[in-house]
């Protein structure tokens, strides 16, 4: 499915809730979601499998399941069973912060998840603990090694870098990636509760390349990923660099984004959202609601431009 300037859109993020178990700093406020959905404004997890459908027919091939955190949704692994079997689909994947795969990743794994990625920002427990306002960093690292064992790979662990929080951490979390697993350093991004500190604590991701002098670049399996692909010389994973801020990749963008309120989110930096929960549950035409959808999807962010990002991120999913 291309859209107007020529992209090939293949790539859906689905957000199964808003909630979370963690409440990290720059992503949700402290009292938690505000304000609270009404049950009726959330998608079932048989409509979002219905949008989902759709989406495939129209030549989406790789599925992602965000949050909020998306093992907190109850039914999750009914609805991965469900969207392993459509026809066309690819990869599915999901971004979580790890603390409940102990206990979960094998039943993923069997419903038909292939990989995981693992929102993780500090190898140090206190820390952790700190920025995810009461996590326990033990659980994520168990939940690591249990998805690690039942096969659910490649393990990539999403890093953002906070200024004077784990810049410090680089050459550690660099480390990991001679277990064989990827890691990649995000710019902090102003979005909600990002917005009052982003720039103050915002931190380059030229800086992990100052820091470790032997990382060499390596070329990208997937030429829309968002990150650009780093390595040490005798590491088998890979360090990823996610430069949202400091170097644009919306020209080769693949991607759109699904609300747990049923709304199209074209691009994440943009407030404009395309209801899809009415004309499902009026019956209408998805496939031609969506490919219309998706011809106005925006040519690049304008974070600089933008006044105010209106969703969280725990909102959005990433
Ligand atoms: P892979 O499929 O493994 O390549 O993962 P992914 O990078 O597509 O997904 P993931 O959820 O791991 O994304 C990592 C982070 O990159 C997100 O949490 C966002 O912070 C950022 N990111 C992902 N997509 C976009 C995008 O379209 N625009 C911007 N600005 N950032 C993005
Ligand atoms: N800037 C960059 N990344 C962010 N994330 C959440 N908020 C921000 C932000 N303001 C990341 C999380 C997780 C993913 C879902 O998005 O750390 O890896
Ligand atoms: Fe939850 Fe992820 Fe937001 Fe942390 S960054 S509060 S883990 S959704």
């Amino acid at each position: 499915m291309r859209d107007s300037f020529g992209r090939n859109i293949n790539y859906l993020r689905v957000s199964l809730t808003d909630r979370c178990n963690l409440r990290c700093r720059y992503c949700m406020p402290e009292e938690g979601i505000n304000p609270k959905l009404d049950h009726e404004d959330i998608i079932t997890l048989e409509e979002t499998y219905e949008l989902i459908k759709s989406f495939v027919n129209l030549g989406i091939d790789k599925i992602r399941f965000t949050g909020g955190e998306p093992l907190v949704r109850k039914g999750v692994l009914d609805l991965i069973y469900k969207v392993s079997k459509l026809e066309g689909i690819k990869d599915i994947a999901m971004t979580t912060n790890g603390l409940l795969l102990k206990d979960m990743a094998k039943s993923l794994k069997e419903a038909g998840l292939n990989r995981v990625n693992i929102s993780l920002d500090t190898l140090d427990e206190y820390k952790y603990y700190n920025i995810t306002r009461g996590g326990k960093l033990s659980r994520v690292l168990e939940g690591i090694e249990e998805a690690l064992k039942v096969g659910l790979w490649p393990i990539k662990i999403n890093t953002v870098l906070i200024g004077g929080f784990n810049d410090d951490e680089v050459v550690d979390l660099v480390n990991l990636t001679k277990k064989g697993i990827d890691i990649r350093f995000i710019e902090l991004m102003p979005i909600g509760q990002a917005v009052d500190f982003a720039q103050e604590k915002f931190v380059s991701n030229d800086k992990v390349l100052g820091l470790v002098q032997s990382l060499k670049p390596v070329d990208k399996e997937d030429p829309s990923s968002p990150a650009n692909y780093y390595a040490l010389p005798n590491a088998t994973g890979k360090v990823g660099l996610i430069n949202p801020i400091s170097c644009k990749f919306c020209n080769s963008c693949n991607r759109v984004r699904l609300t747990s309120t049923g709304k199209l989110k074209l691009c994440l930096h943009s407030n404009r959202e395309i209801d899809l929960k009415k004309p499902l549950r009026d019956g209408k035409d998805l496939d031609k609601i969506v490919m219309e959808a998706i011809f106005t999807k925006e040519e690049k962010h304008r974070l600089e431009e933008e006044e105010y990002i209106n969703r969280n991120m725990n909102q959005i999913g990433g």
